[in-house]
């Protein structure tokens, strides 16, 4: 390790990434190769669709850019391939010159593991966007730079829908590869649920096949833990034909701070009932037009209208008229709810800090203890106001029908997730320690309150400063490092909360 000629911080701070580096297992000595040379030798004979790019370029700039610049990777490289055939050779380059690398969907990890990867090779599978509907089998095929914004049109267009997250701009395996959590949890399931096979390169550099009949414990373990073993080409789905016809009953209120402790009881009375098919997404955050914190509920009935209203009877009761109150196909969704405000939450480039958590168990104090500590750091912290608490309220009914062993996602019986996000203006030193000692507290919060014994989080919503145990759970930790094992023994994918390849 030549470490003279670094100056002191700095020298501290490599020594931090080595010993990070090395405790998770990996060679530091990764990082010495030169890629552009290696990259552009024309010996690698890249298809024409292949493109290289470099610190400083345009292409690399985009190739590169990420969601939550809170302690991003940082690359020597990035490559796009064109073709299936060309990862297959990224892999056996990258593995056998040990070079580091972190797979890219669409740039939307925001785990503080992948920080780790320092001076890395990009692999951004941006130009894979083909999305193909089987009409008569029921599936949709799809590409690993597809966007849950790409299947909505395609699939609605053929009569169906399939469940996915909750914004637009995440690739759909990136989701589905940590279990995969949304809107329509409680009717249709997991994102994993509908999962029915993937074309994986491994490791060792070989295109495989991964599906109930084939590699079946590999199957297992990638839906929930699946960023650990190979980069997933193309994954196939089952489709459901569309509910009530494709249309979702939409109402969105506004409640000020003085109907927020109402509007967090009423959610506490849909404890253990909130019925398969309501789903909520809620904020507690700054409205820079009052000056004043205030709470706003997004609901959606994918049912008929009459059914939905009567679900959110205990909202209604509340006397707040709903600031938007309507049907809208399912393939719209995304992109009406909150006067489009997943364009705002998709704005890549900022600074956000996430601490989230798994719950099953509403818990109106905790709402509000929250609520009052938000109103503190908005008015402490005027830097800080774009942060905001999302909570999650999705009823878990046919996710828990699914086995718990049947796959490794591990946290069937949740019914919410809280989403602190801390966002804050490059050089905002202040609001950024007042948000890294809030998101704590706020995570410590719930987790008294969470119904399970101790903090969980999915591994998709990991801050990455959990142990694994709470990520992937200690129950399935042991076969999931028994394939880790097999399948990635020199842990070359584990720049996102990598599994340990021995439990315990
Ligand atoms: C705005 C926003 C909304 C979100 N909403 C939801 C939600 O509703 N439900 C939910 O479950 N999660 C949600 N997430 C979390 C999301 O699932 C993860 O951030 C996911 O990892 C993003 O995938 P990506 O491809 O966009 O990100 P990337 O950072 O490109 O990739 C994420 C990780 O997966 C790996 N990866 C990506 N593609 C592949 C592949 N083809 N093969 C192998 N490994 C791959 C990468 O190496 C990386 O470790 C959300 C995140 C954001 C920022
Ligand atoms: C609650 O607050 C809102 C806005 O801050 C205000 O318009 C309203 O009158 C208040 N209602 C009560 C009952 O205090
Ligand atoms: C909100 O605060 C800003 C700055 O402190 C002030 O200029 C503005 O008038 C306030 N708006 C209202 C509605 O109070
Ligand atoms: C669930 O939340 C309620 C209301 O805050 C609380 O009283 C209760 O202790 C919580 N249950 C568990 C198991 O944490």
């Amino acid at each position: 390790m030549a470490l003279s000629g670094i100056p002191p911080p700095l020298k501290w701070v490599s020594l931090l990434v080595w010993f990070l580096l090395w405790a998770s297992g990996i060679d530091a000595a990764r990082v010495h190769v030169d890629l552009r040379s290696l990259l552009t030798d024309p010996a690698r004979g890249w298809s024409v669709d292949t493109t290289v790019s470099f610190p400083g370029s345009s292409e690399f700039i985009q190739s590169t850019e990420r969601w939550t610049i809170f302690r991003p990777p940082t690359y020597s490289a990035s490559i796009r391939p064109g073709t299936e055939a060309d990862i297959v050779k990224i892999i056996k380059l990258a593995t056998s010159h040990n070079i580091p690398f972190l797979v890219r969907g669409a740039g939307h990890s925001y785990t503080t593991t992948i920080g780790n990867l320092r001076n890395g090779l990009n692999i951004d599978l941006s130009q894979f966007r083909s999305v193909e509907v089987d009409q008569t089998a029921q599936t949709v095929t799809i590409g690993p730079g597809v966007t849950m914004a790409d299947i909505f049109d395609p699939l609605y267009n053929a009569g169906f829908e399939l469940q996915t997250g909750s914004c637009s701009c995440p690739s759909l395996i990136g989701v589905t590869l940590g279990g995969g959590v949304g809107r329509l949890v409680g009717y249709h399931g997991l994102v994993i649920d509908a999962l029915v096979s993937v074309r994986m390169v491994t490791a060792k550099g070989k295109l495989i096949e991964v599906s109930q009949d084939s590699n079946p414990d590999l199957f297992w373990g990638i839906r929930g833990a699946g960023v650990n073993f190979g980069v997933v080409t193309s994954a196939t789905y089952r489709v459901k034909p569309l509910t009530n016809g494709g249309d979702v009953l939409n109402a969105e209120f506004i409640f000020s701070a003085n109907m927020s402790s109402a509007y967090f009881r009423a959610v506490e009375s849909y404890n253990d009932n909130l019925p398969p098919r309501l789903a909520s997404i809620t904020f507690i955050g700054y409205d820079a037009s009052t000056n004043e914190t205030r709470v706003s509920a997004g609901w959606t009935y994918s049912g008929p209208r009459e059914e939905g209203l009567q679900a959110l009877a205990p909202i209604f009761e509340l006397g707040v008229p709903p600031s938007s109150l309507s049907m809208i196909p399912w393939n719209k969704l995304q992109a009406s709810v909150g006067g489009g405000i997943d364009r705002l939450i998709c704005q890549g480039n900022m600074i956000r800090d996430l601490y989230n958590l798994n719950l099953k168990n509403y818990s109106a104090s905790t709402y509000e203890t929250t609520f009052a500590k938000m109103e503190k750091f908005y008015a402490d912290n005027p830097g800080g106001r774009n942060s905001v608490v999302g909570l999650e309220f999705f009823p878990n009914h046919a996710m828990a029908a699914v086995p718990l062993d049947e796959t490794a996602f591990p946290w069937r019986d949740s019914t919410a997730y809280v989403n602190p996000t801390f966002i804050w203006a490059e050089g905002d030193d202040a609001t950024k320690q007042a948000a890294s000692k809030l998101g704590r507290e706020i995570r410590n919060d719930f987790a008294t309150t969470s119904g399970y014994d101790a903090p969980t989080v999915f591994v998709n919503y990991a801050r990455g400063d959990e142990p694994l145990e709470q990520i992937y759970g200690r129950d399935k930790l042991p076969r999931l490092a028994r394939l880790k094992k097999a399948w990635d023994p020199k842990n070359f994918f584990s720049y996102n909360n990598g599994l340990p390849t021995r439990y315990p």
